[in-house]
Parts: structure tokens; C-alpha cells; sequence
């Protein structure tokens, strides 16, 4: 195929791809079909650029293009997904990581205070945040806490990529009895520098409305349990509490209506100086930030506010 007609084909299948996600009731259908576009054609450069089709293009992108339409996330279909500086690998059945949980990984380093080097991720799934860290902070060993076995053997694969030997998975439900043999791992962690989650913090009643979230991601990593959906992520907040070192800091994602709930359990929790709400970059409020109490042995909390 010529230059010239290997254009004319991109443009057609561009038109055609980005018409039949439009009418699957896709939510950005023209980024979707140039990703599938450039997924059938092996390439990673711009389409513009391309002289040529690989043989099979057609029955390569015909195939891509009837998943999409039957709402599969086109992470799963191109089995990666990005997160900050990394292409993560992503798997069916393991929740996709998504951009607005990558603030996570600012907000620690901009809170902390002293070294970064013993960090945990509580809730960790396919391991992004854990990876991130272990990526960014070439000193840091990170223990990564996950309840199901699919996203924890995803998880080591994604923390080995990121900082081989550094990082380790340890499977366990973190609303058990914490002084369990299976939580005894994650309770020898401590003096902690930081710990970073995104929870499942989704109420009961609050059922995701998209197709590729609700059929997609496991219902255990959207639902946080109890009335408000506050359940594990209370248990990440215990948890915190019990093993930050003085000076450490929590990072943990929530719903942008979960910030005082947040603030309370944290204050609850006790042994934080600073308890407060970041926002993501629109300006809702997302994320708990606690850190614990300096030098203080028996801290009290204070409620701060942005
Ligand atoms: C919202 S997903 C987030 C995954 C990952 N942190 C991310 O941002 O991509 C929450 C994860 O928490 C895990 N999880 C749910 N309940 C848990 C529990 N009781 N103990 C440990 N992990 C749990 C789920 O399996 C899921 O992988």
C-alpha cells in the first residue's frame, strides 16, 4: 500500500471506528478509536506518520473495535494502562487505576517530613500506587497490602517492573483482627514513612452508572462496606494511626463528599497532629491527609481544613 493510500485507510477507519463507539454510547469515542487504530496498526508513533498497514490491520481492528463496543475499558483491551511515569499492566477482574488517584504520590512528598524510604500501600489492587512510589523514590521499599489474589499476583508483577526487589505484596483483609498471624507482616512494618491508599470507599446506594466500571471493576474494590462506604477505609486509617513513625503522613483517596466522615475517623483514631482535606485538581475534595503527630508520645488532633 502506498503513503497516499495507506492515509486514505487511516482516515476511513477513523471515521468509522469513532462513529460505531459513538453510537455504543462511548464517552470519548475519537480518542478510544485512534488507541485501537494505533493498537491494530503496532505502532506507538502518530498515525500521521505511518507509510504503511500491517497485513491483518482490518481483522485486527474489527476485533478491538467490537470489544469497545460492548463497553470493555480500553485498558483491559489493550491489557496496560498509563499512571504518572508508568505503563502498568492492567488485567480483567483486577480495578483499573485511574489519573485522579496519581495526586496521591504529590501529596505525600509534598506532607512528608524526613525520609521516604519504609512506605506501605494499603488496598494497593494491580499495585499503581506502589509502583509509583518504588518508580519515583529510588530508596524506597514499599509493602503492599491487597485482599484478593488476582490484583495481589498483578501487583508483584507491577512492583518487580518498578523497583525490582524493592517492593513486596502481601495478601490480607485489612478489616481482620490486627493482631491476626495473616496481618502480622503489615504490623512489623512499623516505624512507617508514609502510607498511600485508595480504598474502596463507595456507599451501599451509590451505584456507578458507566458500563465498564460496573461490569468491570470487582464490586469488592468499588464498595468500601457499611452505611457510608467508610468501612475499610476506616480500617486504613486504623491501621495508619498504629504505624506511622512521628512526622508520617497518610495519603488516602475518598469520595468528594467523604471529607469531613474522613476527618472524623481520623480524629477518632487518635495520635495525628494535622488532619486534612486536599483537593484533586478541579478543586473536589479527595483526598485524607493525617499526618502523626512529631515527637509528641501522646499527640492529640487538631481538625485543619484547606
Ligand atoms: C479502589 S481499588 C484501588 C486499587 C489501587 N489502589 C488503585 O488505585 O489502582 C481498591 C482495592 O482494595 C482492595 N480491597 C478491598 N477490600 C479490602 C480489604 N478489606 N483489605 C485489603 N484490600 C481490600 C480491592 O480488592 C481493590 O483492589
Amino acid at each position: 500500500m502506498s503513503g497516499a493510500a495507506t492515509r486514505v485507510a487511516l482516515r476511513e477507519a477513523l471515521a468509522e471506528t469513532t462513529q460505531r463507539l459513538g453510537r455504543a454510547g462511548v464517552a470519548s469515542p475519537s480518542v478510544d478509536a485512534r488507541a485501537l487504530i494505533a493498537e491494530a496498526a503496532g505502532t506507538e508513533r502518530p498515525l500521521v506518520l505511518l507509510d504503511d498497514l500491517p497485513a491483518g490491520f482490518a481483522a485486527q481492528l474489527e476485533q478491538l473495535t467490537a470489544r469497545r463496543e460492548r463497553r470493555e475499558p480500553l485498558q483491559l483491551i489493550l491489557g496496560r494502562a498509563p499512571f504518572r511515569r508508568l505503563m502498568l499492566r492492567v488485567r480483567e477482574g483486577v480495578f483499573i487505576p485511574r489519573p485522579e488517584t496519581e495526586l496521591a504520590v504529590d501529596l505525600m512528598q509534598a506532607h512528608a517530613s524526613g525520609p521516604l524510604e519504609n512506605l506501605v500501600d494499603l488496598c494497593t489492587g494491580g499495585g499503581a500506587l506502589a509502583a509509583s512510589a518504588l518508580d519515583e523514590i529510588p530508596t524506597a521499599r514499599v509493602l503492599a497490602v491487597e485482599i484478593d489474589p488476582r490484583a495481589a499476583e498483578l501487583a508483584a508483577e507491577n512492583l518487580e517492573a518498578a523497583g525490582p526487589g524493592r517492593g513486596r505484596v502481601l495478601r490480607a483483609d485489612l478489616t481482620g483482627d490486627p493482631g491476626s498471624p495473616e496481618l502480622a507482616e503489615l504490623a512489623a512494618t512499623a516505624p512507617v514513612d508514609a502510607i498511600l491508599s485508595n480504598p474502596p470507599y463507595i456507599p451501599p446506594e451509590a451505584v456507578p452508572r458507566d458500563a465498564e466500571v460496573l461490569e468491570h471493576d470487582p464490586h469488592h474494590a468499588l464498595f468500601g462496606g457499611g452505611e457510608d462506604g467508610l468501612e475499610v477505609p476506616r480500617a486504613v486509617i486504623d491501621w495508619a494511626a498504629r504505624l506511622l513513625r512521628p512526622g508520617g503522613v497518610l495519603i488516602m483517596e475518598h469520595a468528594d463528599v467523604q471529607g469531613p466522615a474522613a476527618q472524623d475517623a481520623a480524629t477518632r483514631a487518635g495520635g495525628f497532629d494535622t488532619v486534612r482535606t486536599a483537593g484533586d485538581l478541579t478543586g473536589r475534595d479527595r483526598f485524607l491527609v493525617a499526618r502523626r503527630a512529631a515527637g509528641d508520645p501522646t499527640p492529640g488532633s487538631e481538625r485543619l481544613t484547606r
